[in-house]
């Protein structure tokens, strides 16, 4: 007897087949309920808060000296409570960018949620580093944060992005952000916006329909040691950008650390009721002044000239060192 008959020896034509239908519908409903083994789906976060979580922490500064000597280009998230498949897929559409893999990059998570293990993020993200900070300052913060522990072992380039990202769904990868970094990024980059035109607005002085910042134009010149002039100038917002580590430090590191001052500063800290502000709520965790510094990204990096929207809408988007 040949050893393809084992399984219906001893049995007639009729009962082997039902015990085979049997053995298939049995192997059907496994498949069916390890199904989620096999997609590669991360948890979302309410699963995240049962995981067990420390306080573990990790210097990013000696960290990031660590780091592959070969590094080009870092990837600085900002993570608050991000979805984690929409993290992971835009951290997968990082890697996987041509122009920016041949740059050795590493990615640099700071997790600003205290309910969430560093070392769990760490683990479901694959990333290079995870560094936990308070949170106080909103995305803004963090970038600093980095730019003054790593002032003088910067990256060639950074890319700044809170970790829900602009043009990145669970889905897919919009194609002006596709475009933006496989087309138009290249290592002459100075600064480039990684948002759509829709998130880039024309002021004047810290003014646009919607908006008055009388600080804005104090900051203006406070970086450029000039008046704020009457051309208009470019401001993008949720702060998402790439930036080469020699325009961050063309601006001195006292600059970085003033408004650092000021976006962390305690709940008795005068900016938080400062009345040369538009009146709004403004805590350390959430304060206002978040939201001008999230507009002078374009003019610390000395990329707001007016036209930089319409550079963006005909794929010329950046300004080059
Ligand atoms: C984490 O650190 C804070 C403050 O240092 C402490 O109160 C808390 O108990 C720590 N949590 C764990 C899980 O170790
Ligand atoms: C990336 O790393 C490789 C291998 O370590 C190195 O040869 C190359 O020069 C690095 N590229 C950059 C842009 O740093
Ligand atoms: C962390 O968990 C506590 C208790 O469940 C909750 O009150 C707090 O809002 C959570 N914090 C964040 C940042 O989600
Ligand atoms: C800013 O950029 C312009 C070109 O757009 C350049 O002429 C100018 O010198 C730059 N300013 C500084 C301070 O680097």
């Amino acid at each position: 007897m040949g050893s393809e008959a084992s399984v219906c020896n001893n049995l007639h034509g009729r009962r082997c087949i039902l015990r085979i239908i049997g053995i298939l519908i049995i192997i059907c409903i496994l498949i069916y309920l390890e199904r989620g083994r096999f997609g590669r789906k991360l948890p979302y976060l309410r699963d995240l808060y049962s995981y067990t979580w420390s306080n573990k922490t990790i210097s990013p500064i000696r960290n990031i000296a660590s780091l592959k000597r070969n590094n080009g280009f870092h990837v600085v998230l900002n993570y608050y409570e991000e979805d984690l498949n929409l993290v992971s897929q835009f951290i997968r559409f990082i890697r996987n960018v041509q122009s920016i893999r041949r740059l050795n990059v590493s990615i640099i998570i700071y997790n600003k949620n205290s309910n969430i293990s560093s070392v769990y993020l760490q683990k479901m993200l694959k990333v290079d580093i995870v560094h936990q900070l308070p949170n106080v300052g909103r995305e803004g913060g963090t970038y600093l944060y980095h730019i003054i522990n790593n002032y003088d072992t910067l990256a060639d380039h950074t890319l700044f992005s809170q970790a829900g990202a602009d043009g990145v769904s669970v889905k897919e990868v919009e194609s002006w952000l596709v475009n933006r970094l496989e087309r138009q990024f290249t290592t002459a980059v100075g600064y480039m916006p990684l948002v759509s035109a829709r998130w880039m607005e024309v002021y004047d002085c810290g003014r646009n329909i919607y908006n008055n910042m009388v600080r804005l134009a104090e900051l203006w010149a406070m970086v450029t040691q000039t008046l704020c002039p009457p051309d208009k100038q470019t401001v993008t917002y949720r702060g998402q950008f790439v930036v080469s580590s020699k325009r961050i430090r063309r601006q001195p590191l006292r600059i970085y650390m003033y408004l650092n001052e000021l976006i962390t500063a305690d709940s008795t800290h005068w900016i938080h009721t400062d009345k040369r502000s538009p009146p709004s709520q403004s805590t350390p965790s959430n304060p206002f002044f978040g939201h001008i510094l999230e507009r002078l990204w374009t003019v610390l990096f000395n990329c707001s000239k007016s036209d930089l929207i319409n550079k963006c809408n005909r794929d010329v988007c950046a300004c080059f060192d």
